[in-house]
C-alpha cells in the first residue's frame, strides 16, 4: 500500500510520484483548478494516473506558474489549461468543448471553482447576492449540463460538486455564498438521478454509470481565507473538534475517490471533510 493513502502524516503532503492507478486512462477537468483546493485536486488525480484539465477565471499568472510546476512535478499526465468565467454559459460549454477536444473524452468533471462577497443579510446588494450564485451555483450547472451530454454518449463519467459547510450550517455574512453552497445539494441529487435513470434506459452494462457526488469542505487553507481576520479564525478554529484548519489535499483525497470507477455505487451523496465542524 503506498505510504501517502495511509499515513495520516504524509496524507496531506503533495506528493510528485504517481501513488496508484486508479484514474489511469480517465481525463478530468476541474474548475478553479489552477490554485487552492483545485490545485490539490488536479495533482491528486494526476498522482492516479489521470490526465488533467484545469479551469480558471482571469489569473493567467498563477495559471501559467500551476501549468509550469504541473509538468514538472507530473510529466506522464497531459495537462491544459482554461480560461472561462464560469457564471456565462457560453464559457462554461466552450470549455467544456475545448477539454473534450483537446484530450478526446470528459471522464470527470470537478465542478469546484467558488467565489465570496460576504455581507450580512441587510447590507446585501443586488450585485453581490447574484454574482455569488452566478458563479458558485449558475456555474456548476452549465458545466455539468454539457458534461453531462457527452458523459451520456460514453455511458460513463463521474461528477463531483465541491459545495462547503456553510451550506449546510449558514454562516453569518454569508447569505449568498451558504444558498449558493446548499443549492448545489439539490443539482448534486438532481442530475445523480437524471443521469441514473438515463444510463439505465441506455442499457449500458459495463457498470461504471454516471455518477454524481458533492463534497463539504470546512475552513481549508487557502487564498479565500486570507480575507478573514486572524481573530476570527482564531475563533473558528476553535470550533473545530480536530483543533485546526483543513489542508486542499484533504479534500482533493475524497475527490479522487468518488473519481474512481469503483465508486459506482456512491452517488447523490454529500460528503463531508470538515474536522468534525458540523457534528
Ligand atoms: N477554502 C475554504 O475554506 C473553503 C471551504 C469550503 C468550501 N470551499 C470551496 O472550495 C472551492 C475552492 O476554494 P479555494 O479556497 O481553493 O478557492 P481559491 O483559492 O480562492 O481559488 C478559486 C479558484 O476558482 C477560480 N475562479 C473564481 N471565480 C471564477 C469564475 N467566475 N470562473 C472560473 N473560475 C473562477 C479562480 O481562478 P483565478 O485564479 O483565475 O482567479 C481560482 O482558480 C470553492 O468552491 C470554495 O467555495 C473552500
Amino acid at each position: 500500500m503506498p505510504a501517502s493513502e495511509e499515513d495520516p502524516v504524509t496524507a496531506t503532503q503533495a506528493s510528485t510520484t504517481r501513488t496508484g492507478d486508479k484514474l489511469l486512462g480517465r481525463v478530468a477537468f476541474v474548475t478553479g483548478g489552477t490554485r487552492g483546493i483545485g490545485a490539490a485536486i488536479c495533482r491528486s488525480m494526476a498522482r492516479q494516473g489521470a490526465d488533467v484539465a484545469a479551469g480558471y477565471s482571469g489569473n493567467q499568472e498563477r495559471a501559467e506558474m500551476f501549468a509550469q510546476d504541473f509538468a514538472g512535478a507530473y510529466p506522464e499526465s497531459h495537462m491544459s489549461v482554461h480560461r472561462g468565467d464560469i457564471a456565462n454559459p457560453d464559457d462554461c460549454r466552450r470549455t467544456v468543448a475545448e477539454v473534450i477536444e483537446r484530450h478526446g473524452r470528459l471522464d470527470i468533471l470537478v465542478n469546484n471553482a467558488g467565489i465570496t462577497a460576504d455581507r450580512t443579510v441587510l447590507k446585501m446588494t443586488d450585485d453581490d447576492w447574484r454574482r455569488v450564485i452566478d458563479v458558485n451555483l449558475s456555474g456548476a450547472f452549465y458545466l455539468s449540463q454539457a458534461a453531462l451530454r457527452h458523459m451520456l454518449e460514453r455511458g460513463s463519467g463521474r461528477i463531483v460538486m465541491i459545495s462547503s459547510v456553510i451550506g449546510e450550517t449558514g454562516g453569518i455574512g454569508q447569505v449568498n455564498y451558504a444558498s449558493a453552497k446548499a443549492g448545489l445539494f439539490g443539482l448534486t441529487k438532481t442530475l445523480a438521478r437524471e443521469a441514473a435513470m438515463q444510463v439505465q434506459r441506455m442499457g449500458a452494462t459495463d457498470g461504471l454509470g454516471i455518477t454524481v457526488n458533492a463534497v463539504t469542505p470546512g475552513y481549508t487553507s487557502t487564498e479565500m481565507l486570507e480575507s478573514v481576520p486572524d481573530k476570527v479564525l482564531d475563533a473558528l478554529r476553535s470550533k473545530i473538534p480536530l483543533g485546526r484548519l483543513g489542508e486542499p489535499e484533504e479534500v482533493a483525497r475524497v475527490v479522487h475517490f468518488l473519481a474512481a470507477d469503483a465508486s459506482a455505487y456512491i452517488t447523490g451523496q454529500v460528503w463531508g471533510v470538515n474536522g468534525g465542524l458540523d457534528m
